[in-house]
Order: structure tokens, then sequence, then C-alpha cells
């Protein structure tokens, strides 16, 4: 619990310990899965067996998706999440369908994941870590390699409503064994002429032997519908469909969580 040696460029306590991340994002999982599968077959054309998971944190979907019987990915920039994801695929007895390396979304590839998957997700607006247009584009043309053709792309994204959003606030809960996590996380809408969110969370972890505080923020890069659906434009993928966080086709309002299925 006390591995801090995060490599991401973000101050970021949360997903510098990656089994807290994993006890305060585990509840719910299956049904973010459900969601994220149904969404993709949605334009997925062919066979459904081998899914890559960028930005994938812990690895809670990689190894859920891996403990159902397909192929799963995944890679992250920190070398503490992919250690950890890599180990709990070990323990849950998923290793020989769960691979794990570090990776930038910007530029990730290794020879054999070239048309190598079927399915990408990335759910809970990690692509906005991206800070760029051109560190989006050079994304989208690594998913497009990594993809077979008629493969899919499933982003979760929180569209913005520029200026006209407040400051809001969410709090997480979860609970493995002894140990309990709770996150107040903070979120403070851009400023006029900007498009960055800033994330302000602070995290309370409880085990039998005390209670510790981690406190963190990072920054979101926003997105309308029309500068998201500009940028996909000139990308190498194009907008198959929305869905909502369940999957179902839907179309996408300013603010809103969508699931963008790009092919
Ligand atoms: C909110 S977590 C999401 C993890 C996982 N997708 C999930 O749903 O649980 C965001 C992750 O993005 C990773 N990340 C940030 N920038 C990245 C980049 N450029 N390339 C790869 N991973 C990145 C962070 O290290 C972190 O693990």
């Amino acid at each position: 619990m006390n591995n801090r040696d995060n490599d991401t460029a973000d101050d970021n306590a949360l997903y510098a310990d990656p089994e807290v991340y994993d006890i305060l994002h585990e509840p719910g999982t299956a049904a973010e899965l459900r969601g994220l599968e149904r969404a993709a077959l949605l334009c997925l054309n062919g066979k459904n067996q081998r899914w890559i998971e960028p930005a994938c944190g812990s690895g809670r979907l990689v190894r859920l998706v891996a403990g159902r019987g397909r192929f799963c990915a995944g890679f992250d920039l920190s070398r503490a999440m992919i250690r950890y994801a890599k180990r709990a695929a070990e323990a849950e007895g998923v290793a020989d369908r769960a691979e794990f390396f570090v990776g930038d979304m910007r530029n990730f590839g290794r020879r054999k994941d070239l048309a190598a998957y079927d399915v990408a997700v990335n759910p809970i607006n990690s692509i906005r870590h991206l800070a760029t247009d051109a560190a989006m584009l050079d994304h989208l043309r690594a998913v497009r390699r990594a993809l077979r053709p008629g493969g899919v792309y499933v982003v979760g994204l929180s569209l913005c409503a520029f200026g006209m959003e407040e400051e809001t606030e969410d709090v997480w809960r979860g609970r493995r064994g002894r140990t309990s996590v709770t996150q107040v996380i903070q979120y403070l809408p851009p400023r006029a002429g900007s498009r960055v969110e800033r994330a302000v969370s602070h995290l309370t972890v409880r085990t039998p032997n005390g209670e510790r505080h981690l406190d963190s923020a990072y920054d979101l890069r926003g997105y309308n519908l029309a500068q998201w659906e500009r940028l996909i434009g000139r990308s190498a993928m194009r907008l198959g469909a929305v869905a909502d966080s369940m999957g179902r086709p839907v179309e996408p309002t300013e603010p809103g969580y969508f699931l963008f299925v790009l092919c």
C-alpha cells in the first residue's frame, strides 16, 4: 500500500497507490464492462476475442475481461500500476489471458500490437490526460494501428459545457477486507478561455493500524461536443456511435458522460 514510485506527470497520490485505486474503483466494474461491451457491439464487425485498454491503471477491467475468457492487454504510464496489475492477475489466476506493459497513450505499440485487437476501451475520462490536439491525434493513430480492420475503440468521456458548469463534488467509497477507502473529489470547471478542468482529491484510507490521508490534484483537458467531433474528424478514426454508460445508443448532450464508439 505504500508504493509511491509513480512516474506519471501528475502529482496524483491516487495513481501512486495502485491498491488504494483498485479498492476504490472495483465496485461497479462488472456493470461498467457490460456497458462498454454493449457499446462496442454497436459497431464491431467480426470477432470479439482480443481486447486492449490504454491507461489501464490497476488493471481492474483487464482482469475482468480475462476472467471471462477473452485475452486482454493493458498498458499505463505508471510502473507502479502495471506492477500491481500483473501481481493481481497472477493472484486471480488470469495471467495467461491478461498482459500488461508500461506504455504512453501517445505512442504505444509494440510490433506484436499491430492489428492485434478487436476492441480497445478507455473509460472514465483517462483519455483527457492527453493535453493537446497533437497528443490526441497521435494516440488515435496508435489505436488505429493496434486494431484490426473492423475493430472498435470505446472512449468514455465527459463533455464540458464551458462557462455553464459549477464546481461539483463526488464521494466514492470502497472496501476490501479490513481496509476502507473514501475519496472526496472536487471538480473545478475550466476558467473562462481555458480548457483545463482541475480535479482535487482527498483520500482517507482506514486500516486496523490507523488512518492516513492522501491529497492530490490533476488536470483533465475539456471538450465540448463540437471540439471532440472536430478532433475525431481530423483523426485516423471516425465516430460510429454514441452510447450511455450502459451501452444504449443516445444523442450526446453537454455536460454529460458518454461512450463514444470510434471505428
Ligand atoms: C483514472 S485512471 C484510469 C485507470 C483505468 N482505465 C480504470 O478505468 O480503472 C487514469 C490512468 O491513466 C494513466 N495515464 C495518464 N496519462 C497517461 C498516458 N499518457 N499514457 C498512459 N497512461 C496514462 C494514469 O497513470 C492512470 O493510471
